[in-house]
């Protein structure tokens, strides 16, 4: 997906459109590659779930973006794909995504069970999957849409990093507040704020309707557009909780940006409005930061 259209990539292709170029061809593993033995292989190498689920190597390997599939054709007869480490050279072999691994030109294959986007909210829409008024799912192209919802809420004018995923687990692992999953906000701030505002956002600050808030981090982070701008630190997300906690410390927010969530920071270079899909290093960054699930890709 290009950050300005928001286009998917073929689901779960991991291999750069430059692997499935001209390459020295994989070293030949075993012997008598045919059409007729598959892989060169025992048979049931690929063969594990009786019928089920089967697929052609080169109609899996377009699906996953290594080429057309006269290109996939040809690569796979040059020996460039491989089924659980051996090479195959026939592109009708059957395959099973589930449980074969599959290898072109050296890098594993596999569906992308998910979908994880990175977006940079505009202000003025909704962060919802639904609404009568403009949401985030309105800035992705109908085509593209289906599954995903956000994590967590921005405020309709609240800008910056939201993700959006079909991925209902990680989402509540992010939203989880046992795993304090930071998140990074500057606001552009009115009036004057005490003189101890940062202490009281570290002890733990209690809104003016007596909601407690965990201990966060408020820093002066320059101006912006003639407002005093704020660096804040949440561990948790409660309902307008920026804006309350600076208005308990006697000031206004006047505009908000979500600069980052856990590990991810808002790309510099992601203009407002769009998005794009997360790397893989972001993705591994991501589950590792909620703890318990390992990205499988
Ligand atoms: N806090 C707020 O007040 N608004 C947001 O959108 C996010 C955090």
């Amino acid at each position: 997906m290009s950050p300005s259209g928001c286009r998917a990539e073929p689901a779960g292709c991991r291999a750069e459109p430059a692997g499935c170029r001209a390459e020295p061809a994989a070293p030949r593993v075993g012997a008598g590659v045919q059409r007729a033995e598959p892989f060169g292989v025992t048979k049931g190498c690929a063969f594990t779930k009786g019928g089920t689920g089967l697929i052609r190597l080169d109609k899996l390997l377009t699906h996953f973006g290594c080429g057309t599939r006269r290109q996939v054709i040809d690569a796979v007869r040059r020996g460039r794909a491989k089924v659980n480490g051996r090479v195959c050279c026939d592109p009708a072999a059957k395959v099973d995504p589930e449980q074969d691994e599959i290898q072109f030109d050296g890098a594993v294959q596999s569906y992308q069970r998910h979908r994880y986007l990175l977006m940079n909210k505009p202000s003025g829409v909704i962060t919802a999957v639904s609404d009568r008024r403009e949401t985030v799912l309105d800035l992705i192209p109908e085509s593209e849409r289906r599954g995903l919802f956000p994590v967590g809420r921005l405020d309709r004018d609240t800008e910056g990093l939201l993700i959006l995923t079909t991925d209902g687990q990680l989402c509540h692992a992010l939203m989880s507040p046992r795993r304090r999953i930071e998140k990074v906000y500057l606001a552009g701030v009115s009036g004057t704020l005490a003189e101890d505002a940062p202490q009281q956002f570290a002890n733990g600050l209690t809104l003016r309707d007596g909601t407690a808030c965990r201990p966060a981090g408020l820093s002066p982070a320059g101006d912006e557009h003639g407002l005093a701008l704020w660096r804040i630190t949440l561990q948790e997300g409660k309902y307008h909780q920026v804006k309350r906690m600076i208005a308990a410390v006697g000031g206004h927010v006047e505009t908000l940006r979500r600069i980052a969530v856990g590990p991810l920071s808002l790309p510099p270079g992601l203009p407002t409005g769009q998005c794009r899909p997360l790397t893989t290093e972001e993705l591994h960054e991501l589950f590792r930061a909620v703890g318990d699930a390992e990205y499988q890709g």
